[in-house]
């Protein structure tokens, strides 16, 4: 990929950015979103998360499946904040794991 690359759309970080943290010692995503915001936009990494293990990659030459995965923060699909703010027990049409949870008082049966 060419230096100029833009890696996380959302935060307009290029492959230069990303390789330079990987240079201060960042081995995984999460480290690489601490440092640069990468990750932090509106998709949440959905769309940059693969292209930054692409890059750590081909930095540091390490097989794919010795980089960690992302960590992943509730909710993981979209709902509404009608939800969160009655602390409703039905939850949006938006299909998502958390249309499987049952509750009883506010708390994951
Ligand atoms: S492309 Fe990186 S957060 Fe959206």
């Amino acid at each position: 990929m060419d230096k100029a690359t833009i890696i996380c759309k959302c935060e307009e970080i290029t492959y230069e950015e990303i390789e330079e943290v990987i240079g201060h010692g960042a081995e995984a995503f999460d480290d690489i979103k601490r440092l640069t915001r990468c990750g932090m936009g509106p998709c949440q990494s959905k769309v940059c998360s693969h292209l930054v293990s692409q890059v750590i990659h081909e930095v540091t030459g390490k097989p794919f499946d010795e980089i960690p995965v992302p960590r992943t923060r509730m909710p993981i699909s979209p709902i509404k904040i009608e939800t969160l703010a009655t602390n409703s027990t039905e939850f949006s049409t938006v299909k998502s794991v958390l249309d499987e949870l049952k509750l009883e008082d506010g708390r994951v049966k």
